[in-house]
């Protein structure tokens, strides 16, 4: 089954995940739909110093909005930042320095964030890590989990408060694609049965994330939830993470804008806000999560365990560490 799913997945990526499957969907896209202006809304950007990120917050900045960077290299981020300004003119560009794979210190940033800004308009959750070797954080939680899942889910659910007091909220994760080859592993979140491979692990993550965004459509009605893949774009990530795949698809790889294109899409249009909340994009459409024949579903029970499972988690990391912290049980 999973020989299928790769097979599939690889053949539809092939015709629709690289620069020539953005150029053809891209007929399709509205030009006015990106000619808003954004002054006075706020975006919060994780890994904004590169690739997807930094091209989707200097667009922001372009159009005047205030760009809230979340880095974890403050020199990395800093001179994106000055980049950024210089090219648009926009000094309502701030730098926050945090390691997202730090599940404690995502969540002291997240409430210190809370009470020092009046507002958040937009939470783009970018970035992502594939680490190939399995190590654990300072908490004891596997990397790649602590990051892409753990560190979403922390940063998100500490936010949502502070986004439903804000005008016309929204969520937007950077999931992948390539989760569309993993079923939810409700028994091994973490990964820490049978043989650890990177990039399946990475996979699962960014399911985890798709899983997590329809739920927290269903809580939270008020604010705009959305999850997407951005197509294969050349950046860091996939130069240094993959890079047989990278020297593989060369000059096919999509360009970071146009990898870009669909975050900043549903950060920025009123057709985005139109659509279900809660649904993953690609190109500026919501399209399956789910290959045909693929058995990759979850059950109700199945997506109710993940959930109770990181709410567990979560309280573990953050009581552990004597805080009186506790996510709200009735949330799901
Ligand atoms: N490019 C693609 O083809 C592709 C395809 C599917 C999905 N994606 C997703 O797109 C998102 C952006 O990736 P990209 O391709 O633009 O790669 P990138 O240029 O390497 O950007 C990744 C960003 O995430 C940051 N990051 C990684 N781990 C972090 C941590 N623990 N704490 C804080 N920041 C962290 C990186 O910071 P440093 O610069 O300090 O490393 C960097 O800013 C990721 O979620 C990735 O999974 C990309």
């Amino acid at each position: 089954m999973s020989l299928y799913r790769n097979a599939v997945w690889f053949l539809s990526g092939i015709h629709q995940y690289t620069r020539n499957g953005y150029e053809a969907a891209s007929k399709d896209f509205e030009p006015q739909d990106l000619s808003v202006s954004v002054v006075g809304r706020s975006f919060m950007i994780t890994g904004a110093n590169s690739g997807i990120g930094r091209a989707t917050a200097m667009t922001i900045a372009k159009k005047g909005g205030t760009v809230h960077m979340v880095c974890r290299n403050k020199d990395k981020a800093e001179e994106a930042r000055e980049d950024i300004v210089n090219q648009s003119g926009n000094t309502e560009v701030h730098v926050h320095v945090v390691d997202l794979s730090e599940t404690h210190k995502v969540w002291e940033f997240a409430e210190a964030f809370k009470k020092q800004h009046p507002s958040l308009n937009v939470l783009i959750n970018n970035a992502g890590c594939m680490v190939h070797k399995r190590e654990l954080n300072a908490d004891g939680l596997e990397k790649n989990f602590a990051t892409n899942t753990m560190g979403v889910y922390i940063l998100t659910q500490t936010l949502i408060p502070l986004l439903q007091k804000s005008r016309d909220p929204r969520v937007i994760t950077v999931s992948s694609g390539g989760m569309l080859v993993q079923k939810l592993r409700v028994d091994d979140l973490q990964s820490e049965k049978g043989h650890f491979d990177g990039v399946m692990v990475y996979a699962q993550n960014k399911r985890q994330q798709v899983v997590l965004t329809e739920q927290w459509a269903k809580a939270n009605p008020i604010i705009h939830f959305s999850v997407m893949h951005p197509g294969w774009a050349d950046t860091p990530a996939v130069s240094t993470s993959m890079p047989q795949f990278h020297h593989m698809m060369g000059e096919r790889l999509r360009s970071v804008e146009q990898g870009a294109d669909t975050v900043v899409w549903l950060a920025l249009s009123r057709a985005a806000a139109r659509t279900r909340s809660g649904q993953f994009f690609q190109d500026r459409r919501p399209v399956a999560a789910h290959l045909p024949l693929a058995w990759t579903r979850s059950s109700a029970e199945e997506v109710q365990s993940f959930m109770s499972q990181l709410e567990t988690l979560a309280n573990w990391v953050l009581l552990g560490c004597d805080l009186d912290f506790s996510l709200d049980a009735h949330t799901w």
